[in-house]
């Protein structure tokens, strides 16, 4: 039994430990027929994989398959091997779920958990066939997990199109239902996830909150052009965060960088359509609010920073990226405002030390660097460096404007933006 418990054990302890050892290894020896051990290709030996299909999913693509996967995962969370215990979902199927929550926070294991998606994930096709009334908040969550893999070849689809048609924005009632975020990995440490393709989720795709060492690598995640707020990556009050290596084209935000996010790192993102990489919608209602430390390299993006409470944003690097036609390229923007109504802004997250370097491509608009900072918290220590962003209409030039904007221009900069202020003192 290969089990890597803590040090500093006493003896009264250890004794429990190892009869618990021996329930589990009963337990695990009753569920054999469960069980199928597969040799992994990777050359990692023997796993103990536990496929959701002998736990009573159907993969039909019609039948509900949740029970089989909460079952799998119950097995799996609590299963003595030494290395990792795999949830798998097989090629070749497609498998319906309900709303489903995987929580880690009763697991015995002391190994990390892979979640081997290699068949197709869907969720139902219409919202009044969701079982979450009145409210969904979310469709796939993983909570309390310490060490999650999640990888395949497989997707993962909301079926979101019915969702989106239910408009939240222009209607003056609450909405009858929150529409749900696709996938969700809360208050949990050490994740990461590679290979999966996301789609057509019915709010934003993937949500990072709470958590600790995330790292996603490889995804794809695709959605209409004109499907509203599908944002494909956001992450909250999220620190040790990484995003490599993906393709996301949705009707939103790439990744969108919200509260509480700190040593954020993003780089080579193949970004659109969308609306890029954003630290956005900071600060509403008046909370508190920080970002720090986001590093976005090699992605062609938009980004916007905007915001209307107290706290900070600061740390930030745009750094080689390149722009197609975005309709904005550079923006800050303190005064942005999602719904119609918003009150003339008394007080701002404070931005700082934002660096934009080597940004290079077209503007969809004439203005392609807008800094739009408050009265009351101006922007300070903005460092462009390297920037070229001509018209896209090439008989056209591109412009700048600037509001109570500070900082520093450094080598060629075009558009010109003699708006920055400049500090004596930095
Ligand atoms: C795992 O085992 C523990 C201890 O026996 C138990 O309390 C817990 O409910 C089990 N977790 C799951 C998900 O079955
Ligand atoms: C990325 O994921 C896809 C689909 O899962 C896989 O086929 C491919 O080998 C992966 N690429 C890398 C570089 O890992
Ligand atoms: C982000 O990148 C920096 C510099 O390349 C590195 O030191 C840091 O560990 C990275 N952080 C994450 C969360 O990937
Ligand atoms: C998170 O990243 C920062 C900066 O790279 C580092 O100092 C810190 O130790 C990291 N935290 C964890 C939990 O690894
Ligand atoms: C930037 O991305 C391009 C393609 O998207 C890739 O070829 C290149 O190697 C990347 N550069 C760095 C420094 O990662
Ligand atoms: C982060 O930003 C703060 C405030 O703008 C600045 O004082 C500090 O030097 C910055 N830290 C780094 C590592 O750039
Ligand atoms: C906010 O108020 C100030 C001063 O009263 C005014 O100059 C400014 O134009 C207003 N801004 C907006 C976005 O309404």
């Amino acid at each position: 039994m290969g089990m890597g418990m803590g040090m500093g054990m006493g003896m009264g302890s250890l004794k429990i430990l190892m009869m618990l050892l021996l329930l589990i290894e009963s337990t695990i020896f009753t569920e054999s027929s469960h069980r199928s051990k597969q040799k992994k290709a990777d050359g990692y030996g023997d796993i103990n994989v536990f496929n959701v299909i002998s736990f009573g999913a159907i993969g039909d693509g019609t039948t509900d398959d949740s029970k089989g996967f909460k079952q799998a995962w119950d097995v799996a969370c609590n299963s003595s091997t030494a290395s990792s215990p795999t949830v798998l979902v097989p090629q070749g199927r497609t498998f319906l779920l309900q709303p489903l929550t995987f929580n880690g926070k009763s697991c015995t294991t002391s190994n990390y958990i892979t979640f081997q998606i290699d068949g197709k994930i869907i969720a139902p096709s219409k919202p009044s066939a969701w079982e979450c009334k009145p409210n969904c908040d979310h469709w796939i969550s993983f909570r309390k997990c310490d060490g999650l893999l999640i990888q395949g070849s497989g997707s993962i689809n909301g079926q979101g199109s019915k969702w989106w048609r239910i408009s939240c924005k222009n209607k003056k009632k609450a909405c009858p239902s929150r529409k749900p975020t696709g996938f969700v990995i809360a208050d949990s440490n050490n994740v990461e996830m590679r290979g999966i393709r996301f789609e057509d989720s019915p709010k934003m795709h993937i949500s990072f909150e709470r958590s600790t060492l995330v790292h996603a690598n490889n995804l794809t995640i695709k959605a209409p052009s004109n499907s509203p707020n599908t944002d494909g990556i956001h992450i909250q009050h999220s620190t040790n965060v990484s995003i490599h290596n993906s393709i996301i084209q949705t009707g939103d935000d790439c990744v969108s960088i919200g509260n509480g996010a700190k040593y954020i790192n993003i780089t080579n993102i193949k970004c659109g359509p969308g609306h890029g990489i954003s630290i956005g919608s900071l600060g509403i209602n008046g909370k508190t609010e920080q970002v720090e430390y986001v590093h976005v390299r090699n992605v062609s993006f938009h980004g916007t920073t905007n915001g209307g409470g107290h706290g900070h944003a600061r740390n930030i690097t745009f750094k080689h990226i390149t722009s197609h036609a975005s309709t904005h390229p550079i923006v800050i923007d303190q005064y942005y405002c999602p719904h119609k109504h918003c009150k003339n802004q008394t007080s701002a997250v404070e931005i700082s030390n934002v660096r934009y370097e080597d940004i290079k491509g077209t503007s969809g608009r004439r203005i392609a660097v807008q800094l739009s900072c408050s009265e009351s918290t101006p922007c300070t220590n903005i460092l462009m460096k390297d920037i070229s962003l001509r018209n896209k209409d090439q008989n056209d030039d591109t412009s700048s404007i600037c509001f109570n904007a500070h900082g520093f221009t450094n080598s060629r900069v075009e558009p010109n933006v003699p708006c920055l202020q400049k500090h004596d003192h930095l």
